[in-house]
This record gives C-alpha cells, sequence and structure tokens, in this order.
C-alpha cells in the first residue's frame, strides 16, 4: 500500500526585464554587470548573479572556472557564500542571476542549476525568509519564482542531519 505526493512548484514570467518592480530590475542590471567579471574560459558561458540583502546591501559575483573543469564553481554559490560570508547576519532576500555566451545569445532566462538550488535553499532555511530568484537573460522575458524551495521539492536540509 502506498499514498502519491504530488508538487507544486510557480514562477511568473515578465516579458522583459523593463517590466519588472525597480527593486527586480536593479537586482537584474547588477547581476548583468557581474558577467563582466566572470572567469569561464572554458565554457564560454558567462553567468553573474547578485544577492539582495535585507538592508539593501548588493553582493555580486560570477562563474569562476578552472583547467580542473569540476573545481570551478557557479556564479550563484560565489555571490551567495560571499555574501554569507562578509553579512553572516543579514537576511538574504533576492537573487538576480544573468548570462552571455561566446556563442550564442542568451534570449530565455538563466535558472540555478541543482546545486545551488541547494546552496541558497541552505540560506532560506536559516533565516526562514523566502529568496526571491529573477531569472533573466540577454534579452527576453524574464522569471521570476518567489522562493527557491518552490524551486527544489524534497530537498534535503538540517532536518535530515537530525538538527
Ligand atoms: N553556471 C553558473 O554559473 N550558473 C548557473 O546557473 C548555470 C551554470 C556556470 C558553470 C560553468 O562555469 C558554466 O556556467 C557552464 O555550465
Amino acid at each position: 500500500m502506498s499514498k502519491q505526493i504530488t508538487g507544486n512548484y510557480t514562477y511568473e514570467v515578465y516579458p522583459s526585464a523593463d517590466t519588472l518592480n525597480k527593486t527586480d530590475n536593479d537586482l537584474l542590471t547588477a547581476a548583468k554587470r557581474a558577467i563582466l567579471n566572470a572567469y569561464a574560459p572554458y565554457s564560454g558561458f558567462n553567468v553573474g548573479a547578485a544577492v539582495l540583502l535585507d538592508d539593501g546591501t548588493i553582493v555580486t559575483g560570477n562563474n569562476q572556472e578552472n583547467a580542473a573543469y569540476p573545481s570551478g564553481l557557479c556564479a550563484e554559490r560565489v555571490a551567495v557564500f560571499y555574501a554569507s560570508s562578509q553579512h553572516p547576519a543579514k537576511k538574504i532576500v533576492a537573487i538576480g542571476i544573468s548570462a552571455t555566451s561566446r556563442d550564442q545569445s542568451i534570449n530565455v532566462p538563466v535558472p540555478p542549476c541543482g546545486a545551488c538550488r541547494q546552496a541558497l535553499a541552505e540560506y532560506e532555511i536559516k533565516f526562514e525568509t523566502p529568496i526571491r530568484l529573477i531569472m533573466g537573460g540577454e534579452s527576453g522575458e524574464v522569471f521570476i519564482s518567489p522562493s527557491i524551495s518552490n524551486l527544489l521539492p524534497l530537498l534535503f536540509s538540517s532536518k535530515n542531519l537530525g538538527k
């Protein structure tokens, strides 16, 4: 005898960045600016992330690749780990993400990879505050998720460690 658990996720679709509210648009703009310092010579896929803290501070990061490929790190984790390392007591309230590529123009929103969702979810749980996720490309639609856990059902957390 088993039962079936069905989940649900939701995100908003905006036609372009200029239809966002100012806070979201500013964060996405900061993420786009952060792309310029990405170090992605191997993939040619340059990602920028901007983390908004509860006092209005914005911390940015970008992907950092390595000749030993798995040793690199995504933009979102660079940004959120830097934010937490510098401002451990400030709540993380939102993150904006964007990317460019040497091979093609990026006209669809860039979602965070699974490992970054897991890393971001840690801070949602720590601060008991949802992290708004603003996903953009160079142009085109923008997706907004009200939280990270919304995009990461059945996540592993400190509860599973008995903490
Ligand atoms: N990457 C990110 O920085 N964030 C994402 O959300 C997806 C992927 C990076 C990792 C790697 O440096 C390059 O993009 C190609 O996967």
